[in-house]
């Protein structure tokens, strides 16, 4: 794999591949093995133009339980603030020996730029893009509903069948883009409930079922209900309902949390909007996996970063192969 770019070209064998590895990278974490020597003397940079809390502490703990080096850069301090260029922030960074760069860019499409341009030598991990793609997110969730279904047994499985419904701020979310393309290629039948100003034009291309009920959506009796957080900082209040309308209609509350049928989970990428999106009750209970999800990241983030610095054979897309 030379760069992770996007979810919506990464082929169902390659998907499946970064899975199983991620498995195996989890159980050596089981077994208090915490650090494997398979990168050693790889470095990693961990680039990020826009705040993050679970994504960038967990590629940093992948790349360190991989035994790579791993040097942080936030834009927030830097040199950017003076006006240095993506190009020369990235070069600078590849002249101090970066193997891999983790980028997370507040623009959709920066890491593919960085991957393509041909400024720089390391491969490229999209950590977040603007509101295009957020491929680790849907992988790792992927990962959580996969071994929730099959536990011990998940190697080599896809979703068939699993039942997704993916709520709220559609419109603004990398997540719910990355989860559509990831999730239909693993077979799983993926359902977007929203207010109808919170959903993008084009949905009706994507591979999913629309509804703006979401009562009616959990009636459905879904494997996995998946609440996305309100994204307030790029909301015009134009097209916001309310927070008081938005949470009775489309927010998690304890009576929703009580109608979902038996086995059905409850997740969230991060960070959570208590009390809009999801009530305490639905984010604390054992129908959440919003901890198991971030531990997930862990693992996934060290399959991808093994997969990408030691050459393994997937890839994104054709040209990137
Ligand atoms: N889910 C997620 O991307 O969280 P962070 O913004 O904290 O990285």
């Amino acid at each position: 794999m030379r760069h992770l770019l996007d979810t919506r070209t990464l082929r169902r064998e390659d998907a499946i591949r970064i899975l199983d590895v991620a498995e195996d990278m989890a159980d050596t974490q089981s077994r208090e093995v915490k650090k494997l020597p398979t990168l050693r003397g790889k470095t990693v940079v961990n680039l990020f133009f826009e705040d993050s809390t679970r994504t960038r502490i967990s590629f940093e703990a992948a790349a360190k339980r991989l035994s790579a080096d791993v040097i942080n850069f936030a834009a927030k301090g830097s040199s950017v603030s003076k006006g240095e260029s993506l190009q020369d922030t990235a070069q600078t960074l590849q002249a101090m020996g970066a193997d891999a760069v983790v980028i997370r860019h507040g623009a959709s499409g920066a890491p593919r730029t960085l991957a393509t341009s041909g400024w720089i030598e390391a491969g490229v991990v999209n950590a977040g893009d603007g509101t295009h793609e957020h491929p680790t997110q849907a992988l790792l969730d992927a990962f959580t509903m996969r071994k929730r279904r099959y536990g011990a047994d998940s190697r080599g499985r896809d979703l068939s069948g699993f039942g997704v419904t993916i709520v709220g701020d559609i419109l603004h979310s990398r997540v719910a883009r990355s989860n559509v393309w990831l999730l239909h290629t693993l077979g799983a039948d993926v359902t977007l409930v929203a207010p109808p100003t919170l959903l993008p034009q084009d949905t009706s291309a994507w591979p999913v079922t629309v509804r703006y009920d979401l009562d009616q959506a959990i009636a459905d009796e879904p494997d996995a209900l998946m609440m996305l957080r309100i994204q307030l900082e790029r909301m015009n209040a134009a097209y916001f309902p309310s927070e008081r309308e938005y949470s009775r209609r489309w927010g998690l509350d304890a009576r929703r949390l009580a109608s979902l049928p038996e086995g059905s989970i409850v997740m969230h990428p991060g960070p959570m909007n208590r009390g809009l999106e999801i009530s305490a009750e639905a984010a604390d209970s054992p129908r959440s996996t919003v901890l198991e999800q971030v531990k997930a990241g862990v693992s996934v983030r060290m399959a991808v970063l093994y997969l990408l610095l030691t050459g393994q054979n997937t890839s994104t897309t054709e040209e990137e192969r």
